[in-house]
């Protein structure tokens, strides 16, 4: 038996269009640890987001299985948080409020109280504190993402989806949050998927990387991320990430179907030496 706590199993799955079917995911497997955090990078538009509607049990596949804390997924799991790029809080709730939203629509086992003191306890672990009573509108763009982080983990979800939460920060907002996150996971510990376009991210915050090939997509390569003790922002500066960016842009080049291979082909090492001669 497997011990992954989300297991995707040849997952095939195509959409039915105006203009026929169009097929998104083709022989997707995916498998992530109690505890882990897997990044998922691809082409857009392979099928990335359509795979974490899966795991959420938001749709089911046309073939292929997936597993989630060793019980097949058929339908909504309100056990999955899930936080996107956009962060959609509600204006006419303070901050507080829209953290202690999805306590009001899924079982709980936590009292009005507790809620409230987790919230707190989250919004201060994002550095929050003090903005509690605050508007949506009041806050910038890193700090609303921060809210929604905290939102979809009030309820303690088993598993956390990020759906290129942090593509519309600015990069060193996106490298403050990048830091939050570990430190939030230390804290609060969760299982993650994260969907990104971001390389260095990928490497940043995941214990794996898959990428996807073109669509329909199937898992293309993985690649385990090899930085060893707590992470910093210095880790990405080292010859590890250098070699792990390298390989991931690679392979993202396959996938979006100009892999070097080919562009490397029209010129031989002779050929190059020949043409820096000439010119
Ligand atoms: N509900 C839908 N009906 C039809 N086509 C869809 C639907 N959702 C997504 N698609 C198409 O499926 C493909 C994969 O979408 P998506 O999973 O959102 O890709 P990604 O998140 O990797 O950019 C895209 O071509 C998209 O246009
Ligand atoms: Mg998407």
């Amino acid at each position: 038996m497997s011990e992954a706590l989300i297991d995707i199993k040849g997952v095939r799955h195509a959409y039915q269009t105006a203009s026929g079917p169009l097929p998104v995911l083709d022989g997707l497997e995916v498998s992530v640890p109690e505890g882990g955090f897997v990044a998922v990078v691809g082409p857009s538009g392979c099928g990335k987001s359509t795979l974490t509607r899966l795991v959420a049990g938001l749709m089911k596949p046309d073939e292929g299985e997936v597993w989630l804390h060793g019980s097949k997924v058929t339908s909504p799991r309100s056990t999955v948080g899930m936080a996107f790029q956009n962060p959609v809080l509600l204006e006419w709730r303070s901050i507080l409020k829209n953290v202690l939203l999805p306590l009001e629509i899924v079982p709980t086992k936590l009292s009005k109280a507790e809620g409230e003191d987790r919230a707190r306890h989250l919004l201060k672990l994002v550095g929050l504190e003090g903005f509690e009573d605050k508007r949506p509108s009041e806050l910038s763009g890193g700090m609303r993402q921060r809210a929604s982080l905290c939102r979809a983990l009030i309820h303690q979800p088993e598993v956390l989806i990020l759906d290129e939460p942090f593509g519309a920060l600015d990069a060193f907002t996106r490298e403050d949050l990048w830091q939050i996150m570990h430190a939030v996971k230390a804290e609060e510990p969760f299982t993650g998927v994260l969907i990104t376009h971001d390389l260095r991210e990928s490497i940043f915050l995941a214990d794996q990387v898959i990428v996807l090939s073109g669509r329909p997509a199937r898992t293309q390569y993985v690649l385990d991320v090899a930085f060893e003790g707590p992470r910093t922002i210095d880790h990405l500066y080292t010859p590890e990430a250098a070699e792990m960016l390298n390989t991931l842009r690679h392979q993202i080049e396959i996938a979006q179907g100009r892999a070097p291979e080919t562009t490397r082909r029209i010129f031989s090492v002779h050929d190059r030496l020949f043409l820096h001669w000439v010119f």
